[in-house]
């Protein structure tokens, strides 16, 4: 594991998106493995203004996202499709047919869960970009007493919930379930980046980390994955 302590989220962004562009360079027709939340927003905005300086080319890549939210199209503003589409992907030029969330609209979701891990396998990750939620969730894969493989659909921690309401207009608006990409999934990725800043995340970066592999903090099992770098910033 590769762990860089960096001064400030600007700094943060820029190394990350750095590293994204790196593979986009290096593999022009890569899959690119991609986060939603507060932190990625930073990297995906380094990567819009690469794009529009000229020195990076997305109309080869593909995306896969990790998670939904149940109940949303990707119209309502609050999905994160719709948080993919006007965070990056309406801003480069990725061809949208090729960029993957999982449908949290699906009216069978078990059979949106397969097909979603059967297309991972098919396309394999180059590299997955991973925030981590304050309860060391990764995509939307919570505390629990065992990791999950397949893709599955999850009911959020009260924790989740309350961490993501700032996004909505009231509490009771913030989905109870989602759909989230596994564990397996996440770790078949060739690379993981996972980014993270503000003092209220070093403790759980910490024990994700540094601690011992534990189900109950899901990002743990990152330490068995052979290339993870993480990129954290306590301001
Ligand atoms: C959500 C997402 C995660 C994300 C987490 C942290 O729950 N499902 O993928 O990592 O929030 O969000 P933030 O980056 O806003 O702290």
């Amino acid at each position: 594991m590769k762990f860089i302590t960096v001064e400030n989220y600007e700094i943060l962004s820029r190394k990350a998106a750095a590293i994204i562009a790196a593979q986009v360079i290096a593999k022009p027709d890569c899959v690119l493995g991609l986060a939603t939340g507060s932190s990625p927003i930073g990297t995906y905005k380094n990567l819009i203004e690469w794009y529009k300086n000229g020195d990076l080319d997305f109309s080869a890549v593909s995306s896969i996202n990790l998670d939904e939210y149940t109940g949303l199209d990707g119209e309502n503003d609050q999905s994160y499709r719709y948080f993919m589409n006007n965070n990056l992907f309406n801003f480069i030029n990725i061809d949208k047919s090729k960029t993957f969330v999982p449908n949290g609209k699906a009216q069978d979701i078990k059979a949106e869960c397969e097909a979603y891990d059967k297309r991972i396998n098919e396309m394999g990750i180059d590299i997955q970009l991973l925030g981590i939620g304050l309860d060391g969730h990764i995509g939307f894969n919570e505390p629990d007493e065992f990791f999950t493989k397949e893709t599955h659909q999850v009911t959020l921690d009260p924790s989740t919930i309350e961490a993501n309401a700032r996004f909505f207009q009231s509490i009771d608006d913030v989905p109870k379930t989602a759909i989230t990409m596994g564990m397996g999934g996440i770790m078949s990725a060739k690379k993981v980046l996972l980014i993270a800043n503000g003092s209220a995340k070093k403790e759980i970066i910490e024990k994700a980390f540094f601690g011992p592999i534990d189900p109950k903090v899901p990002a743990s099992i990152l330490q068995l994955h052979p290339d993870v770098t993480v990129i954290f910033s306590e301001n």
